[in-house]
């Protein structure tokens, strides 16, 4: 396991679009390790992969329950409005509020490459709203609503 270094602010590697993981590999498994103790050691709740500069299509979350990892996430379905404040780890001094759905509902591979399904509410919702938007080169700064 190792700790490496999140890309912050104008990198453009945080504006690009993750491609999906065709095979779980030993390197896609160390990867994944990494980016958790990335996590850990920046007090972050999550984080995606092009934080770290690696175009792949993956997150780790843990908003105090355990970490939470998935591989080429998707959003299946989601409900619902909440609004909090939000910051993120490639963007230090940055924060704002924005819209996210109440609950939403993920479908992912584990590394061991089976379907799993996370649901998620609260910060939870957020969180994975939040990464899987890196996934697609997007960033929280660009839906931050005005109070
Ligand atoms: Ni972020």
């Amino acid at each position: 396991m190792a700790i490496r270094n999140i890309r912050i602010d104008d990198d453009p590697i945080l504006r690009k679009v993750a491609r999906p993981v065709e095979k779980i590999n030993d390197r896609v498994i160390q990867l994944i390790d990494d980016m958790i103790d990335t996590m850990y050691h920046a007090n972050g709740v999550g984080l995606a992969a092009p934080q770290i500069g690696i175009l792949k299509s993956i997150v780790v979350i843990d908003v105090g329950y355990g970490v939470i990892e998935l591989i080429n996430p998707e959003i299946i379905e989601q409900k619902g409005s909440q609004t909090d404040i939000e910051g993120c780890l490639s963007l230090p001094e940055r924060t704002g509020n924005v819209e996210r759905p109440s609950y939403v509902k993920v479908k992912g591979l584990n590394r061991e490459g089976k379907e799993v399904v996370i649901e998620g509410e609260e910060l939870l919702a957020v969180a994975l709203c939040h990464e899987i938007d890196h996934l697609n080169g997007v960033l929280f700064i660009d839906k931050i609503i005005e109070e």
